[in-house]
């Protein structure tokens, strides 16, 4: 069973290419929790890169939409953002030095983020980014 699923509801934030952007990564977040159940270290170190690389860029679209909108919580939002990469750059260091290993309770941490950063920061800046 897939660890998260988008819904209109849920994660809606009606900017299409957030909407997508998120679709991708839940997607691969997926794929990264499946592997972490077995999937082999190669495997899951070369999701984890993909997920990663996706969520920095994923998170530079938001600033750069916000930023042309002239967005007044851009700074606040940035400062969370800046602080998940901190901290997934921080574990893929270390999974790649053999120091750390990717469970599927890194997954659902990073599900846990996205539930709470998604109906709390982004869909707010739905009126702003479509005005
Ligand atoms: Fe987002
Ligand atoms: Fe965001």
């Amino acid at each position: 069973m897939a660890l998260i699923t988008w819904t209109e509801e849920q994660y809606g934030t009606t900017v299409a290419v957030a909407d997508d952007q998120h679709k991708t990564l839940f997607g691969m977040l997926n794929k990264l929790h499946e592997l972490a159940a077995g999937g082999n270290r190669l495997s899951v170190g070369n999701q984890l890169d993909e997920l990663i690389n996706f969520v920095v860029k994923h998170f530079q679209t938001e600033q750069d939409l916000m930023q042309a909108k002239g967005y007044p919580d851009l700074a606040a939002h940035k400062a969370e953002h800046d602080k998940l990469v901190g901290t997934c750059a921080d574990l893929q260091k270390k999974f790649h030095a053999g120091q750390a290993e990717i469970t599927q309770d890194t997954t659902a941490f990073v599900k846990g983020w996205l539930d709470s950063h998604i109906p709390t920061f982004d869909k707010p800046y739905g009126p702003a980014l479509n005005g």
